[in-house]
């Protein structure tokens, strides 16, 4: 222990600028290989969550009024959910426990858009929701889920 805090105090003081990028290098390291399988893991949270979500609003879409909470919630977690996942698929993703394609990487500025669409979509359900009429609710919900099996069928390996 001693021992220890005299070798870090000795680089420190002899070599500021040499123990300082060691620092910044493992935390780099460490971040990026935390970041990636976090983000993974975080994702595919997140993508169930929003099936279960889609699910919910599916089945009260035609039994609650529009503008009830069996109807809002869901759209409104949607929502969130889709915020959440912008972020969480940093370069070089497509490797450990994932089913996400490299392709996604390769095709940056589609995917983009399509994950941006998704917030959008679901913002359009819940402002359906919000003005009570149930046939927008309908009609964005469509639109919604037509964009999850897109960009499954582009970018998501089959099992
Ligand atoms: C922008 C593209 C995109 C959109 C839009 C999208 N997904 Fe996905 N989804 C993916 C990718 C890529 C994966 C694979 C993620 C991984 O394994 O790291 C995935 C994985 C999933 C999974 C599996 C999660 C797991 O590992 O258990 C579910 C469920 C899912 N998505 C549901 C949905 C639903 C529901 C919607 C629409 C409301 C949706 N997705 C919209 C790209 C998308």
């Amino acid at each position: 222990m001693h021992c220890e805090s005299y070798l870090a105090r000795m680089l420190i003081l002899r070599f500021p600028l040499f123990t300082f990028a060691l620092l910044l290098l493992s935390m780099s390291i460490g971040a990026e290989e935390m970041g990636i399988e976090e983000a993974i893991e975080l994702r595919q949270a997140t993508f169930k969550s929003l099936k279960a979500e889609v699910k919910n609003l599916k089945e009260a879409m035609g039994d609650e009024p529009a503008d009830s909470a069996a109807v809002r919630e869901p759209a409104e977690k949607i929502v969130a959910n889709a915020k959440r996942l912008v972020g969480a698929f940093p370069e070089g993703s497509y490797e450990g426990d994932t089913r996400a394609k490299e392709k996604i990487w390769k095709k940056w500025d589609d995917f983009e858009k399509r994950q941006q669409k998704l917030i959008a979509d679901a913002e359009q359900v819940l402002a359906a929701s919000n003005a009570g009429s149930q046939d927008d609710v309908k009609k964005s919900f469509k639109i919604l889920a037509k964009n999850c099996k897109g960009c499954h069928m582009r970018y998501r390996q089959a099992f």
